[in-house]
């Protein structure tokens, strides 16, 4: 039986109040909440050895950088890396691709070169790409969205005439449909070429294993999974990650330093210049520990029923039009009604208690494939229930019929 009851008290935000209803928190894609076990690993950090990491013989800089250095130990079981140096501490999931943008962009991508990334990418998986395009005169090819899900005919027919990368969502943030990755990493590898799965949608809901995937780099952010933000993980292969260069200049990623030049240190310090974000990373750590507690599989299982239940009462209200295939899917139902703006009926679930999101979600280009400005986004996380989904239901007739 999955213990909903408690997990919803390890939660306390979910006894807040919102405009005088019982918060009904359904906008887990854009950041999901805490457990306590989290924020009191925050507060434990900062008022029992806060110090700086890898850099003092003393107790405290010792508890720190060991607490520091377990926390990667974690992550690199959590996904399934070979090895701890594998795993870089970033700011997020954007900082990860911007890291491996610059620095594979730089050493890697020649004039001529193909570089593959979805239409139905978020912004970040697309802007840092266009740049090294532009910047080595390389070609940016998205893979077209259909109503089945990604063009992999396409994707395969295109990749045998060259591809240098491919840069992919396994979960795509504004519809929640989830991508093929195995798929097209087979394709990638077929070709020679390297893969980059963000994984900031999928973390939270699906088991990572980077080795059974055998992809090259992976990316996600620590606030999607229950830990705070300003966090994330950018894991690479190693040999991969030691041949490029570093990423910024500063300390801990040097070995020695003479005013003519310098050296680097060895992975990970290579690739984390200056004081990293110790508390945060700490705090992620029990974050996971808390999921895998629970186990990913069974999360998975319950949020499965949960989203398959929310898909199927919402697409018997009149008007509504969900987006992308309801069997694919997980974490997110996107959708619209045919005559009311997307913003309207947010603003209005807003006051009955109910935070979804609406607008473009970052992903300008899905939403032009689809012909729309924008959606309204409900995300579902481990503490949501089928009594939420009902609530939402409810709410949603209402606010329509207010607004028709
Ligand atoms: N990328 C986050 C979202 O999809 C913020 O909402």
């Amino acid at each position: 039986m999955y213990p909903i009851e408690t997990i919803r008290k390890d939660f306390p935000i979910l006894e807040e109040q919102v405009h005088g209803k019982s918060l009904i928190y359904l906008d887990n894609g854009a950041t999901t909440q805490k457990p306590q076990v989290m924020i009191d690993a925050l507060v434990q950090y900062y008022s029992s050895y806060n110090s700086n990491v890898h850099r003092g013989v003393h107790h405290l800089s010792q508890k720190a950088t060991d607490a520091f250095e377990e926390a990667r130990r974690t992550v690199q079981k959590f996904i399934g890396a070979e090895k701890e140096q594998e795993v870089i501490f970033t700011s997020g999931t954007t900082d990860g691709i911007n890291i491996i943008s610059t620095i594979f962009g730089a050493s890697k991508v020649q004039k001529g070169d193909r570089i593959f990334v979805a239409e139905s990418e978020h912004h970040s998986n697309i802007v840092p790409w266009q740049w090294v395009c532009e910047q080595k005169e390389a070609e940016l090819i998205s893979i077209p969205f259909t109503k089945e899900g990604l063009d992999i005919d396409f994707f395969e027919k295109e990749a045998k005439k060259g591809i240098k990368l491919v840069a992919i969502a396994a979960i795509s943030n504004s519809l929640g449909v989830v991508n093929p990755i195995e798929k097209i990493i087979k394709i990638a590898k077929e070709n020679g070429a390297y893969t980059l799965i963000d994984a900031a949608q999928s973390v939270a809901h699906q088991k990572i294993d980077v080795q059974k995937m055998d992809c090259d780099f992976m990316v996600f952010s620590g606030h999607k999974l229950y830990g705070p933000t300003g966090v994330g993980v950018l894991y690479g292969k190693f040999d991969l990650l030691n041949e490029l260069p570093p990423y910024r200049g500063g300390g801990e990623m040097i070995a020695i330093v003479t005013m003519e030049q310098s050296t680097y240190a060895c992975l990970p310090h290579k690739l984390e210049a200056g004081t990293p974000n110790i508390a945060d990373v700490i705090a992620l750590k029990t974050s996971i520990d808390y999921l895998e507690k629970i186990g990913l599989d069974t999360i998975a299982e319950y949020e499965h029923e949960l989203v398959q239940y929310a898909y199927q009462e919402l697409e018997k209200i009149e008007g509504i039009e969900i987006y992308g295939s309801k069997k694919n899917r997980s974490g997110a139902i996107s959708f619209n009604h045919k005559d009311i703006h997307a913003y309207d009926i947010g603003t209005l679930l807003d006051q009955m208690g109910i935070a979804v999101r609406t607008g473009n979600h970052c992903a300008q280009p899905m939403m032009k494939c689809l012909g729309i400005s924008g959606t309204v986004r409900a995300t579902f996380a481990l503490y949501n229930t089928k009594e939420e989904v009902n609530i939402l239901v409810k709410s949603l007739k209402r606010a329509l019929m207010m607004l028709l």
